[in-house]
């Protein structure tokens, strides 16, 4: 009976699950409406961390609560002064921000470098932020040359991130190919690239820190492909793009609730 006995001690992790909004929805009243959903959705899920990063125009309408968090989608990389438009990760702090999205494919799309994405992971993680650090390849090749983008975007991003800051580091895998389709990356190809990306952090980190690192997966995440993921990828969660702006995401969330049951 000593498996049962390990069994029963060993506490199934909770997944999390990010709502990234992107720019959107288009107003105050339908982003109230889409908080109030996602809410409800979370407290039925109790089991799941969910975290909603909708605009900073919106940030104050979500109100923190027990597995319920607030994200932002990005944070420059100084605290204040003269640099328009940008926000701090210590004044996303200050108005009850706990996660913050850096290096998303569209901010690096947009001209956003390695470099600035690894200013940006180090200063938020210094005022206290969760980072949830995108990496992902543009396109797959069958010779396998995507694993050496992957690498290089991980270890880049990483450059100023000492492991005492690690404790609140979240990677996502999101191919870029795969972002805004129709179809995820297939559970098994997700599951390795989770492998891989352990093995990369292990270069750069102690294997036991790496360890609790948590890995989520990102891409055209839905109601279709969620449970397969969740359950056969190896991953700790998913950040959803366009699926948490519509019902379905309740049962996204239902699903990574049931599954620690
Ligand atoms: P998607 O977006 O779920 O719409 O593919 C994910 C993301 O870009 O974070």
């Amino acid at each position: 009976m000593a498996h049962v006995k390990n069994k029963a001690k060993k506490q199934k992790a909770r997944f999390v699950i990010a709502a990234n909004w992107k720019m959107n929805p288009e107003t105050i009243d339908a982003a109230k409406a889409l908080v109030r959903s996602t809410v409800r959705a979370s407290r039925e899920a109790k089991s799941v961390t969910t975290i909603i990063c909708p605009p900073f125009p919106y940030l104050s309408i979500v109100k923190p609560q027990k597995n319920l968090y607030l994200g932002a989608q990005d944070a420059y990389f100084e605290e204040r002064g003269a640099f328009t438009s940008a926000v701090s990760p210590v004044m996303l702090k200050s108005v009850g921000v706990t996660h913050v999205i850096i290096g998303h494919s569209e901010r690096r799309a947009a001209g956003e470098t390695n470099d600035v994405v690894a200013k940006k992971v180090r200063a938020s993680l210094l005022a206290g932020l969760s980072v949830i650090l995108c990496i992902g390849e543009d396109h797959r090749d069958t010779e396998g040359n995507y694993l050496a983008a992957i690498r290089e975007q991980l270890k880049q991003s990483l450059v100023f991130t000492e492991r005492a800051m690690l404790a609140k580091l979240l990677v996502v895998y999101e191919p870029v190919w795969a972002i805004g389709g129709r179809e995820a990356v297939k559970s098994h190809d997700v599951h390795q690239a989770v492998i891989f990306i352990r093995k990369v952090l292990t270069e750069l980190y102690p294997p036991e820190i790496v360890k609790s690192i948590l890995i989520l997966y990102g891409g055209s995440s839905n109601t279709g492909n969620a449970e397969d993921i969740l359950k056969n990828g190896e991953v700790n969660g998913l950040l959803v793009g366009g699926a948490s702006l519509l019902p379905e995401f309740k049962e996204m969330l239902r699903i990574a609730d049931s599954l620690k049951k």
